[in-house]
C-alpha cells in the first residue's frame, strides 16, 4: 500500500502555546469561515484510493488550519469522487463543526465513508479548564497535580489503531461503504445529547459575537470581553442550561433529539 501525508503549512506562525489572546483571537475567523493563508500545496498523486482528513474543532467550528484546507482548490479537487475518512481530535463539542465538514464534503462530491471522533472524556467543565491550561502552557500534564491530564486519553489514542486496521481491511476488500456502520458498532462516534443541545445554542451566540468583534476597531478589547463572556457562559450559564435541558427540554423534545443524534452519528456516503 502506498500512502502519503499532506501537511499544511500556514504562511503566518501561530503562537501556541502561550498567549491567551491568540487562543481567543481565533474565534471570529473560525466561526465565519475565513481561511488563513497557506503555503502552496504539492501532492504526489492526482488521485488517491482513500483520503483521511484529520482535524480539530475550535469554537464549535473547524480549526483555522482545517478551514484553510477546506478552501484549498488542490484539496477540494483531490476529494472529488474519492472516499474520505474524517477524524476529529476534540475536547467534546465537535458536532456543529463536523456539520460544516460534512457540507464541505458534500459540496465537493466526496464519498464520506467514515467518521471517527476522539474526545476528552473528562467532565465538560473540567476539560474546559484543562484544555486551556494545556494550550496556554504547552504542558500536557495534570494541572496543579489534581486535575486529570488534558486531552484525549492515552488509551483512547492507542486503541484508535483498531479503527485504522478496520479501515485498511475495508479498503483492501473494497468494502469502504460498510466502514462507518462497522465503526459505529465499535463506538467511533458517541453523541452526548446534552452537549449537542448546548452546542446548537452556543454556535448562534458565537456567530453574534464574531460579527460584533469583526465590526469593531478595538479588536483586542472585544476579544477580551468575549473571553470573560465565555467563562461566564461555561461556568454559570451552561450548568443552568443543563438542569433545564434535563428536566424540561429533553423529555419534551425526546424524539427530535433522538433523530438529531442519529444524524450526528452518521456520514453522508454520497452527498
Ligand atoms: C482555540 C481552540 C479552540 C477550541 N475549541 C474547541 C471546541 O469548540 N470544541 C472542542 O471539542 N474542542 C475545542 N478545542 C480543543 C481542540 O479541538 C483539541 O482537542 C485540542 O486542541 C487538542 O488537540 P490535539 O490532541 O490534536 O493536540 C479547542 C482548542 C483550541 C486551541
Amino acid at each position: 500500500m502506498r500512502w502519503s501525508i499532506l501537511q499544511l503549512n500556514l504562511k503566518s506562525h501561530f503562537l501556541f502555546p502561550g498567549i491567551t489572546s491568540v487562543f481567543f483571537d481565533a474565534m471570529p475567523e473560525c466561526v465565519t469561515d475565513k481561511p488563513m493563508a497557506i503555503k502552496p500545496i504539492t501532492v504526489r498523486h492526482d488521485k488517491y484510493d482513500l483520503i483521511v482528513f484529520a482535524w480539530q474543532p475550535w469554537f464549535l467550528s473547524p480549526s483555522l488550519p482545517a478551514i484553510a484546507a477546506m478552501h484549498s482548490d488542490v484539496i477540494c479537487a483531490l476529494i472529488k469522487n474519492t472516499p474520505v475518512i474524517t477524524i476529529a481530535g476534540s475536547r467534546n463539542m465537535w458536532i456543529q463543526a463536523q456539520e460544516r465538514i460534512r457540507q464541505w464534503l458534500k459540496k465537493n462530491q466526496a464519498i464520506h465513508v467514515g467518521n471517527l471522533v476522539l474526545k476528552d472524556k473528562a467532565p465538560n467543565l473540567i476539560s474546559a479548564v484543562t484544555v486551556q491550561y494545556w494550550m496556554l502552557t504547552g504542558k500536557k500534564d495534570k494541572m496543579w497535580g489534581i486535575f486529570p491530564k488534558p486531552g484525549i486519553a492515552d488509551d483512547d489514542i492507542a486503541s484508535a489503531v483498531n479503527f485504522g486496521l478496520m479501515a485498511c481491511q475495508a479498503l483492501e476488500e473494497s468494502k469502504l461503504e460498510d466502514l462507518h456502520k462497522n465503526w459505529l458498532q465499535k463506538g467511533a462516534v458517541q453523541v452526548n445529547t446534552t452537549l449537542m443541545f448546548i452546542e446548537s445554542r452556543a454556535i448562534m451566540l458565537f456567530r453574534i459575537w464574531a460579527k460584533i468583534i469583526l465590526s469593531k476597531k478595538n479588536r483586542n478589547l472585544w476579544i477580551n470581553i468575549f473571553r470573560y463572556y465565555l467563562l461566564f457562559a461555561l461556568f454559570i450559564i451552561s450548568p443552568i442550561v443543563i438542569v433545564l435541558f434535563t428536566l424540561i427540554i429533553r423529555p419534551l423534545l425526546y424524539k427530535k433529539l433522538a433523530q438529531q443524534k442519529i444524524y450526528a452519528e452518521g456520514v453522508n456516503l454520497r452527498g
